[in-house]
């Protein structure tokens, strides 16, 4: 039987998996310069959390989740997204108590969803993403919009637009809510049967529809700037001053609604501009969500973050043609000839591994001529030879491969040679 992965995941293969551990570097890095610290929750969880967190009516809950029913009759989803997870941890550990806050989290996870695949659409995917909790300051709203913009430049992208909306407080959107539904009603059998049913249960989340984007009535569309209450207005004014201050441009789009049914006031998108990026523009989303902590059994406290795949990032460095420094090229082969020597190159690879260098050795009683073809290829720094006439000298011979320049080396003085050449950068 010929078994495959299933549709919508992907094998990460040794020449890439390094890059991903350069992003992950780069990323948990900037994430201790804006002083947010890691999480990591469960992959599963109740279904029920994401039915509360992320919304009933979203397609995520309604089209996409894997759930299955476990061993002990519980109904368990594979996490979509990494939001409700962190506020269902942040309820559970008490978190709200910390003498710090607001607490600033970040995580890396996969997360799954059943959906069409496609270029930059995975049914497993990695996202990386930051949630502030506690803090109802317009200035962390531009904070977290920052830590984005500036996740993406740090790694090279150039290309990028930030998109941000105000989907405003509870009045605002009721106020909205009821001005979509006036508007939408007197067209509702013209619209896809997916907004007939928005219709009933989240109006705003028509605005997003695929299918019904080019109906009169959807260009037309009340939008939510006009509803804004005047704390609404000023909470979003104060948000675009802040960027300003920072120098960070944007575009505001008042159709910008997201996909999660838990955002209120800022909501924001950062697309890719790059050519030949592919149909999906979009890099990375976000917002504020005040409701949803209470809404999942703790106190009034505010949130906002955003999370962005790992998958779309490399596609968009791929898209802008951004190689990344990674330095594929091994330290150091050692080279052994003879019964005698096997037993010194062994002991001289666990020593020299011990000192921190980076190290290998042949395996398969390759003649002497391939192991050396067996450290080009490795792109070997250093290549040390062991034979017999060497054992016999208790010495062993240096070469360095990007001169030819060979040396001859005491047993004894070997690490402290090796150390000393691959740290002055040789
Ligand atoms: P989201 O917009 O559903 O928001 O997803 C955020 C990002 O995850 C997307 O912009 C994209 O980079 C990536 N993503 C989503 N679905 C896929 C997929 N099928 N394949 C590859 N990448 C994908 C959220 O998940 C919210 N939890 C973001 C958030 C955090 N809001 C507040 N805090």
């Amino acid at each position: 039987m010929n078994i495959k992965a299933p549709r919508g995941t992907q094998d990460l293969l040794p020449g890439y998996t390094e890059k991903w551990q350069y992003v992950e570097k780069v990323l948990t890095d900037l994430c201790r310069r804006y002083d947010y610290k890691e999480i990591r929750t469960p992959i599963f969880e109740h279904t029920e959390l994401f039915q509360r967190g992320v919304g009933d009516s979203t397609d995520i809950v309604q089209k996409e989740m894997y759930t299955f029913t476990d061993r002990g009759d519980r109904s368990i989803t594979l996490r979509p997204e990494g939001t409700a997870s962190v506020v269902r941890a942040f309820v559970e550990n008490k978190m709200f108590g910390s003498a710090n806050q607001p607490t600033k989290l970040f995580y890396f996870g996969p997360m799954f969803r059943y959906e069409r695949p496609q270029q930059g659409r995975m049914r497993q995917f990695v996202q990386f993403g930051v949630e502030a909790l506690g803090s109802d300051d317009p200035a962390i709203d531009a904070e977290v919009i920052s830590l984005a913009m500036e996740a993406y430049q740090q790694l090279g992208l150039r290309s990028l637009k930030l998109v941000i909306n105000s989907l405003g407080d509870t009045e605002s959107r009721t106020n909205h809510r009821q001005a979509l539904i006036d508007h939408f009603k007197p067209v509702k059998e013209e619209l896809c049967e997916d907004c007939q049913l928005r219709l009933e249960q989240n109006p705003m989340r028509i605005l997003d529809c695929k299918k019904d984007r080019e109906h009169p009535a959807m260009l037309a569309a009340p939008s939510i700037l006009d509803y804004l209450n005047e704390d609404s207005m000023a909470y979003f004014e104060k948000v675009k001053q802040y960027l300003d201050a920072m120098g960070i441009a944007y575009v505001v789009d008042k159709n910008l609604v997201r996909g999660l049914d838990y955002y209120n006031h800022t909501a924001f998108e950062i697309m890719s501009e790059a050519e030949g990026f592919g149909a999906i523009t979009t890099l990375s989303g976000g917002g504020r969500y005040n409701g949803l902590v209470q809404d999942l059994g703790g106190p009034e406290t505010p949130g906002i973050g955003f999370a962005f795949s790992i998958e779309r990032l490399l596609m968009a460095l791929e898209a802008e043609g951004v190689g990344l420094p990674i330095d594929e090229a091994l330290d150091c082969y050692i080279i052994s000839m003879g019964e005698e020597t096997n037993i010194e190159a062994v002991r001289l690879t666990y020593a020299l591994r011990k000192a921190g260098i980076q190290v290998d050795k042949d395996y398969l009683d390759k003649k002497f001529k391939a192991q050396f073809k067996a450290a080009d290829r490795k792109r070997a720094k250093y290549v040390i030879v062991i034979g017999e006439d060497e054992l016999t000298r208790q010495i062993v011979t240096v070469k360095q491969m990007d001169t030819g320049e060979q040396t001859e080396i005491a047993f004894k003085d070997i690490v402290d040679y090796l150390q000393e050449q691959l740290q002055g950068g040789k």
